[in-house]
């Protein structure tokens, strides 16, 4: 009979085995995970109100995936904690300038916009320690004004006038980040003279930049490159990844053009079948510059221009100037949007899936059903929720005031698509 092991030798021996497997068990999980590390994973940790930033759902819109055949997602950017998609330009915008070392933290961002960044950067700044100015054009709704100045920014209401104008609103905050530069060098150079002055040496250079006057800094969101990159690396590749990189094309209508930008260079990167469009609301130059390489308005064209300046009901969407962040745009075509066509999708998408945006996600989903179309059944499209129906009561969801510009919704479904 063989003679039996010992207990001890038995025991230590399962216990090699135990740590070995266990280590082997650990090494092949840490393998797996940094292998199927997602890409917004791998995207610098926030926390706070930054840290809850992008990462928006991507829903299904039932009703027109239905009508289609088409699987038709929206980013749900309206749920970020700004409220819009700028709250992820307002982030990195912010950033990229104090890492520049052109911001520094008690300094001033000041910005030219019609709304959205503007309420965005408004509600970032103070989680860096930064203010916010704001010039806007005194025609957007004025529920914009009012959450900037509750939000602790301080707000210009100008006319609008031409962007070659000095007084452009855009013009008017870029002035203002070199006033606010000039008074924060007089503000150094008298605190300077203080330190000089001072015999007991208490007061230090610290005590010059913890002042009220930290210098400005102009956001720039139409030609500062960091809006692009806020959806180059962070919507682009958050669409991707939820959509498991099963999608067939990306739809946006374009302000500064930084989505259209960042998203349609991720994706095509990813890979070059996905079809990328813009959709252009009226008395916006980029259909025919995508399509016909001029940049010139149908409003223009035909001379109405000058007999009613009221281009579009939209806000924050279409131009008539190529900026630096719309030129990153990698764009297979373009289609035109109405007013009426975004009023009767809104209500149409109220109605139907319960969602309440406004008046650029209306257009972008009258985008995505020209893609649809284009397409046919069986394709997915992804475009972008921008902001709430709330954001725009004065205007947009206003009966009243639609009414007064002929705007007011008739349809029972989606037959006001493509009416002449
Ligand atoms: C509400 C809203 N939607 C859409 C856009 C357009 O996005 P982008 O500037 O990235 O082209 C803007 C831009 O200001 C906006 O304010």
């Amino acid at each position: 009979m063989a003679p039996s092991p010992k207990p001890i030798a038995i025991i230590a021996a399962v216990s090699v085995a135990l740590c070995s497997l266990y280590v082997l068990t650990i090494k092949r999980r840490a393998a797996t995970h940094s292998k199927g590390k997602t890409l917004t994973e791998k995207k610098p940790k926030r926390n706070g109100i930054v840290g809850a930033v992008g990462n928006t759902p991507l829903i299904r819109i039932n009703s027109l995936s239905d009508a289609t055949g088409c699987e038709i997602f929206g980013k749900t950017e309206f749920l970020n904690p700004g409220g819009s998609v700028k709250d992820r330009v307002a982030v990195k915008i912010i950033e990229e300038a104090l890492e520049s070392g052109q911001l520094s933290r008690g300094g001033v961002v000041t910005e030219g916009s019609a709304g959205s960044t503007a309420i965005s950067l408004a509600t970032v700044a103070p989680a860096y320690g930064c203010k916010c100015h704001v010039v806007i054009p005194d025609d957007a709704a004025i529920e914009k004004s009012q959450i900037l100045e509750a939000l602790g920014a301080t707000v210009e209401r100008v006319r609008p006038v031409s962007i070659t104008h000095k007084d452009h609103y855009v013009n008017i905050a870029r002035r203002r980040a070199s006033e606010a530069n000039k008074l924060a060098l007089k503000h150094i150079n008298q605190m300077d003279a203080k330190v000089v002055d001072c015999a007991n040496g208490i007061e230090t250079q610290h005590a010059v930049f913890s002042g009220e006057h930290k210098g400005g800094f102009f956001a720039d969101q139409f030609e500062n490159l960091a809006n692009y990159r806020a959806h180059y690396e962070g919507t682009g590749p958050e669409i991707w990844e939820q959509t498991g990189g099963q999608l067939h094309a990306f739809i946006a209508a374009a302000g500064t053009g930084g989505t259209v930008a960042g998203v349609s260079r991720f994706l095509k990167e990813k890979d070059p079948r996905i079809k990328c469009f813009i959709v252009d609301p009226p008395g916006s130059g980029l259909f025919n510059k995508v399509t016909r390489g001029v940049m010139y308005t149908r409003e223009e064209a035909e001379g109405k221009r000058l007999k009613n300046p009221f281009d579009t009901i939209t806000e924050g969407i279409g131009i008539n100037r190529l900026t630096e962040n719309f030129k990153m745009a990698q764009l297979d075509g373009a289609f035109r949007g109405t007013d009426i066509e975004a009023v009767e999708m809104s209500r149409f998408l109220l109605k139907n899936d319960g969602l309440f945006v406004g008046s650029s996600s209306a257009m972008n989903c009258v985008g995505a059903m020209r893609v649809a179309k284009l397409l046919g059944p069986g394709h997915t499209i992804v475009t972008i929720l921008c902001d709430s129906g709330m954001r725009h009561l004065s205007k947009f969801c206003n009966p009243e005031y639609l009414s007064q510009h002929g705007l007011t919704p008739t349809a029972k479904a989606l037959e006001f698509l493509d009416r002449k």
